[in-house]
C-alpha cells in the first residue's frame, strides 16, 4: 500500500510521493476542521481568534511540520528512538526523547476523547440516514444533541464502533486502501462544504458570518484566546505529538518537504475557513449562541440539512464524509503508540495495535462519562474531557512542537539541514529566522502570558 507499514521492524518507505502527501493532508484534515475549529472560533469571539490561528499556522505551524517530518527522515524510528537516537548522534542528551515520549503520550490522550467525537458523528450519520432532521427546529436540533450527550450507552456504542473501526485499519494494515480512498474523498468533502457555504450565502447571514470571521475586534484578544488559537493550529496540524515524526519515518530522501509542508498546512486551513462559512451563516441565521461549545456544528447543520431540497441525502454524505476525515486522522493517532509498542516490546502490529487500542478505548470512556454521569467529576476544575482537551492542545502539543523546532535548528548541523530542506541561501535564511527566532519565541511568549 502506499503507507507501507509492515509487521517486521525494519521500516518501509511510502511508495510514492502522493501517498505520503495524501497521508499527511488525510492525517491533518479530520474533526479539528469541521468540529473543533468552528466552536474554537465561537467561544473565543471570532476573527481576532482566526487571524491569530493564521499568524500561527503560517509562522510556527510550517516551520514545525518541517522539523518534524526531517526529524523523522533521519531516525526512520518511532519519535522516542528517533529522538534519542539523532541527540546521541549529535552530542545531546537523553532528555531529547522527552519530545518523543511527550508527543506519544499526548497522541494517545488525544485519541481518547477524538474517538468521542468520532462517536458523535457515526450517531450523526445514523440521524441523517433516519431522516431526523427534516424539518427540524432549533430546539429540536438543541434537543436531539443534549439526548445524545445524556446517554452514556449511546454515547459508548458510537464511541466503541469508532475506535473498532480505527483498531481495524491499523491492525489489517489497510491504510493504503484508505488512503487510495482520501484521493477522491477528500476532495469529495471539500465540495459538499462549498456546498454548504452556497447554502449559507441563502440565509441573509452570509455578511453576518464573515464580518465575524474575519473582521477583528481586538479588545476580544487575550492571552487565554492567543493560547487556545496556538495550541488549535497545533491540534489541526497534528503536530506536537509525534504523528508526522512517524509520518516522515516512512519516507524517502526524495520530498521537497517544504513544498510538502505548504500543501498540507493549505488544504487544513482552507477546509477549515470553508466550515467557518458553511457554519456561522446558519448560527446568525437561527439566532444560535456561536459561543455553545463543542455541539456546534452538530446543532447547526442538521438545521441546514432538514431544510434544503436533497438535505437527506446530502446530510447522509457530509457526516459519511466526515467519519472517513476522522478516521484517516485517528489511524495517525494511533500509529506512534502503535509504533512505540511494537518496535520496544515483543509485541507484533496486530497486538500492539489491539493494546493501544483497548487503552485508549477505556480512557474515551471515562471522556464520555464527563459528559452525563461523571458530570461532577473535576479535576483541576475541569471535567476529564476538557481536561484531555487543554492539556494537550494547551500545553503538550506546544511544547514538544517548540522541543521539535529548537532541536532541528539549533543542535542539528546546519549545512545538513540546509540540504535536507533543500533550499538555497536565501530560502535557507528564512527558515533559519523562522525556525531559530520566530516559531519558538512565539510559543515561549504563548506560554509565559499565559502563565
Ligand atoms: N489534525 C486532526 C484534526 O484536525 O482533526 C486531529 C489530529 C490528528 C491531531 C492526528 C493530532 C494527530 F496526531
Ligand atoms: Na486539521
Amino acid at each position: 500500500g502506499a503507507l507501507a507499514m509492515d509487521a517486521t521492524k525494519v521500516h518501509d518507505h511510502w511508495s510514492s510521493r502522493l501517498g505520503f502527501i495524501i497521508a499527511a493532508v488525510g492525517s491533518a484534515v479530520g474533526l479539528g476542521n469541521i468540529w473543533k475549529f468552528p466552536y474554537m472560533v465561537g467561544q473565543s469571539g471570532g476573527a481576532a481568534f482566526v487571524l491569530v490561528y493564521l499568524g500561527c499556522i503560517a509562522l510556527i505551524g510550517l516551520p514545525i511540520i518541517i522539523a518534524e517530518w526531517l526529524i523523522g527522515r533521519r531516525g526512520q524510528k518511532n519519535p522516542v528512538n528517533t529522538m534519542a537516537e539523532l541527540a546521541k548522534k549529535n552530542g545531546r542528551g537523553r532528555g531529547w526523547m522527552l519530545v518523543g515520549a511527550g508527543g506519544t503520550l499526548a497522541a494517545f490522550l488525544i485519541l481518547s476523547f477524538y474517538s468521542v467525537i468520532g462517536g458523535w458523528a457515526l450517531s450523526y450519520l445514523a440521524e441523517a440516514g433516519a431522516g431526523s432532521f427534516s424539518g427540524i427546529g432549533k430546539d429540536a436540533a438543541a434537543a436531539l444533541f443534549s439526548g445524545l450527550l445524556a446517554s452514556p450507552a449511546r454515547l459508548l456504542a458510537w464511541h466503541s464502533v469508532f475506535m473498532l473501526l480505527t483498531v481495524g485499519v491499523v491492525a489489517m494494515g489497510v491504510s493504503g486502501g484508505l488512503e487510495r480512498a482520501t484521493k477522491l474523498l477528500m476532495p469529495a468533502l471539500g465540495v459538499i462544504l462549498l456546498g454548504m457555504v452556497g447554502y449559507g450565502m441563502t440565509t441573509g447571514s452570509f455578511g453576518a458570518a464573515v464580518d465575524y470571521l474575519f473582521t477583528p475586534d481586538w479588545s476580544k484578544l487575550d492571552s487565554t484566546v492567543v493560547l487556545a488559537a496556538l495550541g488549535h493550529a497545533f491540534f489541526t496540524l497534528s503536530l506536537g505529538m509525534g504523528v508526522m515524526i512517524a509520518y516522515g519515518s516512512y519516507l524517502g530522501q526524495d520530498i521537497n518537504l517544504v513544498r510538502a509542508a505548504g500543501t498540507v498546512a493549505v488544504a487544513d486551513t482552507t477546509i477549515a475557513l470553508c466550515a467557518g462559512l458553511a457554519i456561522f451563516p446558519i448560527v446568525f441565521a437561527n439566532g444560535l449562541d456561536p459561543a455553545s461549545g463543542p455541539g456546534l456544528v452538530f446543532v447547526t447543520l442538521p438545521l441546514a440539512f432538514g431544510k434544503i431540497a436533497g438535505g437527506l441525502v446530502l446530510g447522509v454524505l457530509f457526516f459519511a464524509l466526515l467519519i472517513f476525515a476522522a478516521l484517516t486522522s485517528s489511524i495517525s493517532l494511533l500509529e506512534p503508540v502503535v509504533e512505540l509498542l511494537e518496535e520496544r516490546t515483543p509485541m507484533g502490529r496486530v497486538a500492539s495495535t489491539v493494546v493501544a487500542g483497548v487503552a485508549t478505548w477505556a480512557l474515551g470512556v471515562a471522556a464520555l462519562l464527563s459528559f452525563n454521569a461523571w458530570s461532577e467529576v473535576l479535576i483541576f476544575g475541569q471535567n476529564i474531557f476538557d481536561l484531555l482537551d487543554k492539556l494537550t492542545s494547551k500545553f503538550l502539543l506546544p511544547a514538544c512542537g517548540l522541543g521539535a523546532i529548537v532541536f532541528v535548528a539549533w543542535f542539528l548541523d546546519r549545512e545538513g539541514v540546509r540540504q535536507d530542506l533543500g533550499l538555497g541561501r536565501a530560502g535557507f535564511s528564512v527558515w533559519n529566522v523562522l525556525a531559530r527566532y520566530v516559531a519558538p519565541a512565539g510559543v515561549i511568549a504563548v506560554f509565559w502570558h499565559s502563565l
